[in-house]
């Protein structure tokens, strides 16, 4: 029976995946994960049959209160944190339920850690070691995405001194199943996932997050393997194979490969210093946007991290909605790494209720872009910015851009002449066809609204 459920979860998180994979099935990939989720409880406490009820209870009802109030609080804006930080919770339960394995294993009806195979063994050192990689490194993740750790440079010695001593005290331990060998082997790997994410840059922390989402799945896996739990080993494969493909097709979005993101070179550290240079630029305001825009007769939105933080999107799709009834041709153009998740723009296009027709990704709209009138970039900088194609020193260099630089009038709406996430200046704010628009992006939307 408890073979049957788990099956029947497992075929759920696949459906949730395939689900999750385009903006239009989400919801229903959601439901399905939710399903599956359920099943995978029930069928779980079904198995083990000897447990504390009320003790499950209140576990389910504390975390999904928790779970609850964290969902309605948090902010479009926030939510790439609070998936580090659920990510980091994942390595940490590997973590326990390893060392629970390790010091009570009749509380899984195994026979004692001395009387565990190799494989076994293995199997939970590994879960044990992936779980507190993803723990440290998913928490200097959240802790960067959140503005509150900013520091760079780890000497790659002492990573190499770390993995070593944690590879050794792991053969240790499996040669002669010592306790502080476990002890080490993990403490090791704590310290290694925080020192390896501190120095990456600010601009991979999308592919750092993913890479720790499929971290955290072979950790589950591994765990699963110790604890004879097919589910647990399918669902941790599924996660940890679907964290390193979305990886790998973020890396493709910024050009760059795995290898360059986890190991940076010192040229690819941050540099805030290279932001903001003072040159002559063209200021407009709502009114000249505005008869710009009524008078082209193709307008591209390039929406951007700007558009999540002042929420512009309803103000965006109502302007849109003016323009075609002007029998004015309007698209927007996603790029895979805009805003601050993958997806971010079109979540919140989908809430304004953009129609997922007008909605383009950016290998279908770069060609557009040369005979379009009017680029509309609202809070978009890095994705558009012309020097990851020229400039071989900066840290964007080779992730491909949306050539905004193409249109007849480029429409710029930032706050700032600030440069955007990887701190480099955008030399296309100081372009002759370019027009910048100061100002919060939903407050300048809707005066150009207003006077259209
Ligand atoms: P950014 O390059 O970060 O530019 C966003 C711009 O929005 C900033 O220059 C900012 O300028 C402006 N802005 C902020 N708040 C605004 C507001 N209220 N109104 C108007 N403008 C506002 O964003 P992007 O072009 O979307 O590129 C994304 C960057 O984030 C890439 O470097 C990417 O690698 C990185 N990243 C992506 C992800 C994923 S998976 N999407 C995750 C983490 C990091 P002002 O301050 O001058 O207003």
């Amino acid at each position: 029976m408890a073979s049957i459920l788990y099956l029947t979860a497992a075929v759920c998180f696949i459906f949730a995946l395939k689900g999750l994979s385009s903006a239009e099935s989400a919801r229903h990939g959601n439901i399905c994960g939710i399903c599956g989720m359920t099943i995978a409880c029930v069928s779980a406490y079904l198995d083990i049959g000897n447990f504390d009820v009320c003790f499950v209870l209140s576990a389910v009802f504390i975390g999904g209160i928790i779970g609850i109030s964290i969902a309605q609080t948090v902010s479009m804006t926030n939510l790439p944190q609070m998936i580090a930080g659920f990510h980091s919770l994942v390595g940490l339960a590997a973590v326990l339920i390893a060392f629970s394995i390790y010091f009570a294993p009749d509380l899984f009806g195994m026979a004692s850690s001395t009387g565990m195979n190799t494989f076994s063994l293995l199997e939970m050192t590994l879960g044990s070691i992936i779980g507190a990689i993803t723990f440290s490194g998913s928490m200097v993740a959240f802790l960067k995405l959140h503005g509150s750790y900013k520091e760079h440079g780890v000497p790659l010695k002492l990573n190499i001194f770390f993995a070593s001593s944690m590879f050794c005290s792991l053969i240790y331990f499996m040669l002669t199943k010592n306790a502080v060998a476990f002890f080490l082997s993990t403490g090791c790997a704590f310290i290694l996932g925080a020192s390896m994410i501190m120095p990456i840059g600010g601009a991979d922390m999308p592919v750092v997050v993913s890479m720790l989402n499929s971290y955290s799945g072979w950790a589950a896996s591994g765990i699963g393997f110790t604890l004879h739990n097919d589910l647990l080993i399918i669902t941790g494969a599924l996660v940890g194979a679907s964290g390193a493909i979305l990886s790998y097709i973020m890396c493709k979005g910024m050009n760059r490969s795995l290898r360059d993101v986890i190991f940076p070179s010192e040229q690819e550290v941050f540099d805030e210093t290279k932001t903001s240079q003072s040159k002559p630029f063209k200021l407009g305001a709502p009114e000249d946007a505005a008869f710009i825009l009524k008078n082209a007769s193709s307008v591209i939105i390039v929406p951007g991290y700007g558009m999540a933080t002042s929420q512009a999107q309803h103000a965006l799709k109502e302007m849109g909605d003016i323009l075609k009834k002007e029998g004015i041709s309007v698209k927007y153009a996603i790029h895979p790494v805009a805003g601050r998740m993958p997806g971010h723009m079109n979540v919140l296009l989908a809430e304004a209720n953009v129609p997922y027709e007008d909605v383009f990704e950016l290998d279908e709209i770069n060609r557009d872009f040369s005979s379009c009138d009017v680029a509309y970039v609202v809070g978009a900088n890095d994705v558009t910015n012309p020097a990851a194609k020229k400039d071989a020193s900066c840290q964007i260099y080779g992730m491909p851009i949306l050539e905004v630089e193409k249109a007849k009038v480029i429409l710029f709406l930032k706050r700032s002449m600030g440069a955007g996430y990887a701190g480099v200046d955008n030399d296309l704010f100081y372009a002759s066809n370019t027009m910048m628009l100061l100002g919060d992006a939903k407050k300048t939307t809707e005066s150009i609204v207003k006077v259209m």
